[in-house]
């Protein structure tokens, strides 16, 4: 099984996850070789506008994973099982098979959930883990596990996940020290995401990494680009050349 090969990584190279939710996104990452792809519903805020992913849909989740699909040959897409959708393993069930249908390899599910996690791992439906922050439930966005209780219970759901059998586990917003203790004490990879340097592997948004959102600047977020100000120059050149009339010149013009 192809996610069978990111386990075998674990301790040997880092694992590069990123999200993608269209097409064109997922035909770059798709030449970069880059180990996974996410349907994250943090389709809702970046793509959707809403203030968190509560309002994500399975919708939603399904279309947008069928397009990125149609972008991607060589990556496994993982399909992120948004709020609402594991109410009963049954449910769950239903809708990973929705995932799988639409051409996803495998499913992220977020918090410990054993009787959803065990039911989709037995029907041969891949599980990634996710804990540490979670946003479908969590009231604020910030770090967790900074008081030791808080600690202990990750530190438990992540022994917990790899003995349900996820294929590897998200680890978000966590201090990087308890991220390091559950990377040396599970037998899958860890993925980090705010979680510091210790993870298996990483993982951002795309239009984190790529700075199409001035606004918005976690503290464990690197923009490796500036899209945000190439695309606003890109605009505003149209514009001006438009209302110039300089553009379209005969260049682009059919004569
Ligand atoms: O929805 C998402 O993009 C995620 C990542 C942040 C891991 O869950």
């Amino acid at each position: 099984m192809i996610l069978d090969e990111i386990k075998t990584k674990k301790g040997k190279e880092k694992i590069v996850m990123l999200t993608a939710y269209d097409y064109q996104i997922a035909k770059l990452l798709n030449k970069t070789g880059i180990d996974l792809i996410l349907v994250g519903d943090s389709l809702g805020m970046v793509v959707m506008g809403y203030p968190s992913t509560k309002k994500v849909t399975m919708g939603n989740m399904v279309y947008h994973t069928e397009a990125v699909v149609r972008g991607t040959k060589q990556i496994p897409v993982i399909g992120d099982m948004p709020i609402n959708t594991c109410k009963t393993p049954a449910i769950a069930l239903r809708n990973a098979k929705d995932f799988i249908k639409a051409g996803a390899t495998g499913v992220k599910i977020e918090g410990h959930q054993p009787g959803v996690i065990d039911k989709l791992i037995a029907n041969s439906k891949p599980v990634m883990g996710h804990i540490g922050l979670l946003p479908q439930t969590a009231i604020k966005y910030h770090l967790v596990g900074k008081n030791i209780n808080e600690a202990k219970r990750i530190f438990a759901d992540a022994i917990a996940l790899d003995k349900l059998g996820v294929f590897s586990i998200v680890l978000e917003c966590i201090p990087s020290g308890l991220a390091q203790r559950i990377t040396e004490s599970v037998s899958v990879p860890t993925i980090g995401i705010g979680a510091g340097k210790y993870c298996d592997g990483q993982v951002l948004v795309i239009n984190d990494l790529l700075g199409m959102d001035e606004d918005f600047k976690p503290k464990y977020v690197k923009r490796f680009a500036n899209l945000s100000v190439l695309i606003q120059k890109s605009v505003i050149k149209f514009k001006q050349e438009v209302k110039k009339g300089k553009y379209p010149d005969d260049e682009h013009s059919f004569l």
